[in-house]
């Protein structure tokens, strides 16, 4: 493989992160220089269609030129400001954005306040660490452990890789195991017995997290944090009922279940939130990305009066809430993200998910028989395409194989950047992606696709 000169400056510099050091060092990976819609082009001048929105991102594609106003209006005006003690007004008018259109249940107390980050890891992070100042607060100082889900993704700082289940992500990064414990994965199509119905899953998963429970002593189980459609895991979407069931469980435990919409949140699934879309009573909620459309990065942790009351009661005792970022709530960003807040509500984003989901899902249905594949699943505009060796009787390529990486491949010598979880391909196009552009997303998927099923018809011939 032939290298341009810019390519070789990167790899003498950079070091690409969760990427194959050794196989980047040789390939090297295009040089995005552009942004076109829902497309990108390189440096080479090729041009792809985004439909991971950039690490499921880009919402609004990757030429809105409001945004871009926005931060330089922003940087004129205040360029940056800390809130420790002070505030700015971008803070201030995006918190109470994000309040006004959290999701509400009317069994369950509203979220009520804001704290920024940067990312979605320091967003959880931060979660993490309130659980635990809560209840110390509250003199319930054995509730520590916090449970994750296998395959779950909630970020790369310590405690967030910890809690998230990516085996991958563990090895020999020496992961924290004293108070992260790890429940089932609610992936039905893979893991699921002979005969058993989505309820019935639904049920054995929420059974196990009991047990799971039960046997580390329900007094010492803080809270439950997961993704309304796992994400890092694959894009996968949970099974019927599902979340009833769990929800059941941390309610009878008393433990606080934190929703990670930092994919799912703003309009994603067709809903502005996944918790709207499967009913979920956070008692507090994480959100990035889709945030400021990632023009800037931002994350932010909604929280509950309860919660706050006890750390209203801590920071009196203690002299202060000693907790916090420099770059948290960054007056540009917040002033990117309100602006991206006000096109999602100018363009009715959501209504526009609605419209052009059905679309999207069967576009990528119609591959359903295709010899690569095993199972298509999706809400809204987040789908996963599972590949099988044999889809009859689920059986799964050999990983040393790779096909997963190797469809992702194909497709990008198609001009289509999808990402390979394992042997599942996930898609989260931007949202404003139309359904001219879902016909094109769904030819050049269909090509790598034949590339990769014609190279192995061929080997095995
Ligand atoms: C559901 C979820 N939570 C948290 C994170 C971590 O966010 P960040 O990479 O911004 O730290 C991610 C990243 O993809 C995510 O998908």
């Amino acid at each position: 493989m032939t290298l341009n000169s810019v390519q070789a400056r990167d790899i003498a510099y950079v070091v690409h992160q969760q990427t194959n050091l050794s196989d980047y060092a040789e390939s090297g990976g295009p040089v995005m220089v552009k942004g076109d819609g829902i497309y990108v082009i390189d440096d080479a001048g090729n041009r792809y269609l985004e439909a991971m929105a950039a690490m499921w991102c880009s919402s609004l594609g990757f030429s809105e030129k409001r945004l871009a106003e926005a931060a330089y209006k922003q940087m004129l005006e205040m360029p940056y400001y800390h809130m420790f003690n002070k505030s700015h007004l971008p803070g201030i008018d995006l918190a109470e954005k994000l309040i006004q259109i959290a999701p509400r249940s009317p069994s369950h107390e509203p979220l009520s306040k804001v704290l920024f980050q940067c990312s979605g890891s320091e967003a959880n992070d931060t979660a993490i660490k309130l659980i635990w100042y809560y209840f110390n607060a509250i003199g319930k100082p054995m509730k520590k452990k916090i449970i994750g889900r296998e395959r779950g993704y909630h970020g790369n700082t310590v405690a967030t890789v910890s809690l998230s289940g990516q085996p991958h992500m563990h090895a020999d990064f020496d992961p924290l195991s004293t108070v992260f414990r790890h429940t089932a994965n609610p992936h039905y199509y893979r893991y699921h017995r002979d005969g058993e119905t989505e309820q019935d899953f639904a049920a054995r998963m929420a059974e196990e997290l009991e047990a799971l429970i039960l046997a580390e002593g329900p007094d010492t189980v803080a809270a439950f944090f997961a993704e309304p459609v796992q994400g890092g895991g694959g894009a996968i979407t949970p099974p019927a009922t599902y979340f009833e069931r769990v929800q059941q469980v941390l309610r009878k435990y008393d433990i606080l279940f934190v929703v990670d919409e930092v994919i799912c949140g703003f309009g994603r699934t067709g809903n502005m939130w996944g918790s709207q879309t499967y009913d979920l009573q956070p008692d507090m909620l994480t959100c990035a990305k889709a945030l400021s459309a990632s023009y800037q990065p931002i994350s932010a942790l909604l929280i509950s009066q309860t919660i706050f009351d006890a750390m209203l009661a801590q920071s009196r005792k203690l002299g202060s809430f000693a907790h916090g970022f420099t770059y948290a709530g960054h007056p540009v960003a917040c002033a990117v993200a309100l602006e991206t807040l006000r096109i999602y509500e100018d363009d009715h984003i959501v209504d526009h998910v609605r419209t052009v989901a059905p679309g999207f899902l069967r576009g990528l249905e119609a591959f359903r028989e295709h010899q690569l594949v095993g199972d298509i699943r999706g809400v809204g505009l987040i789908a996963g395409v599972e590949l099988m060796a044999d889809r009859q009787r689920r059986v799964p390529f050999d990983p040393a194989l790779k096909m997963g990486q190797r469809v992702a491949d194909a497709c990008q010598q198609h001009g289509l950047i999808v990402r390979a979880i394992g042997d599942r391909i996930a898609f989260t196009p931007p949202l404003i992606i139309t359904e001219a552009e879902i016909d094109d997303m769904c030819g050049r998927f269909g090509r790598g696709l034949d590339a990769v099923a014609a190279s192995i018809n061929g080997s095995a011939g």
